[in-house]
């Protein structure tokens, strides 16, 4: 055979290749580029594995979605959703997708780890929080609510569950399985469901009552669910609680909660004009001054909005 001279590929291109950052190597991922460590959650069509990026060492949390179980429950228009709205944020307060890469079962999105878990245990073990401490985190999740909204979404399923803790213990919002685009003017978008095809998204806990009145659940019904998670921070337990979702729903329909003796009057002056019936009546709609007439409440009075509250270092609580 003839010897067959070697194209004398440049060096500086094999360098180039051989660098974790080179921007080839942020396109495409497969299962293989990975390495699996432990669960970290579960939920009816998923697992969230901790992994690690063989080529940069970048620890990941990769959502794991069954193909067959996900159409065998016509789930396929939420896993869509969902992978369409976090591609679409860009904010330090949600967890960022990264890619997303299938095999012959599953289906991946690679995922920020948030190694600190959900809001919810952090509310189980040291609610109820001091004021500094609630503030803070309903300051992060109103500005990552701000961002959702601005992209045209609505969340749908706000609550501490979904709400994750990174490195530092700043938030992450994850799950956007129940989320729903909306058109400019914060009007579902042509082509969704309406009416009474409308299916219940979301927790019993946290829905808010327009989804209950079967009527479109927009913006607003987020500000609801950031109702109840600021309740919950000053209190330790969700406001509409009972043994079961039917009683839950009819507690929400008739705004049947109470506030614990404790509660500090400027919170509770917030949670009572986010936890109101009528969502064009309520805190954070366009009709109210939108978000801006939320952070201009007593409650946030004294905190900087123009500071970046994602680079400032987190309470510590007792
Ligand atoms: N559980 C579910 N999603 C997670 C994530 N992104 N990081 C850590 N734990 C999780």
């Amino acid at each position: 055979t003839l010897p067959i001279k070697q194209p004398t590929s440049s060096s500086t291109a094999v360098t180039d290749l051989d660098d974790p950052n080179h921007p080839l190597h942020h396109h495409r991922r497969t299962v293989n580029d990975f390495e699996y460590g432990h669960a970290l959650g579960e939920g009816s069509y998923s697992t969230v594995i901790a992994a690690k990026d063989k080529k940069t060492d970048k620890q990941y949390a990769i959502k794991k979605l069954d193909k067959a179980h996900i159409v065998k429950n016509d789930k396929v228009k939420y896993v869509m959703i969902e992978r369409d709205a976090l591609s679409r944020m860009n904010h330090l307060g949600i967890v960022k997708l990264y890619w997303t890469f299938r095999d012959n079962r599953s289906l991946y999105y690679v995922l920020d780890l948030a190694p600190n878990g959900e809001l919810y245990s952090l509310i189980r073990r040291k609610a109820p929080f001091d004021m500094e401490t609630t503030r803070f985190y309903a300051a992060e999740l109103l500005l990552a609510l701000e961002h959702i909204h601005d992209k045209g979404v609505v969340h749908r399923d706000i609550k501490p569950e979904n709400i994750l803790l990174d490195d530092n213990m700043h938030i992450k919002i994850t799950d956007f399985g129940s989320a729903k685009f909306l058109e400019q003017d914060n009007k579902p978008v042509a082509g969704g469901t309406t009416g009474s095809s409308r299916s219940f998204v979301g927790t019993a806990e946290y829905v808010s009552p327009e989804l209950l009145r079967s009527e479109p659940t927009l913006k607003e019904a987020d500000w609801w669910a950031f109702g109840c998670v600021v309740f919950q921070m000053l209190s330790g337990k969700s406001p509409f609680k009972a043994a079961t979702d039917y009683l839950i729903f009819q507690k929400i329909k008739n705004l049947e909660y109470e506030f614990p003796d404790a509660f500090p009057p400027v919170a509770k002056d917030l949670v009572q004009r986010l936890l109101v019936l009528a969502p064009e009546k309520r805190l954070g709609g366009e009709a109210l001054g939108g978000v801006d007439a939320i952070k201009n409440h007593a409650f946030f009075q004294g905190f900087d909005w123009q500071q970046d509250i994602f680079k400032q270092t987190a309470p510590e609580l007792a």
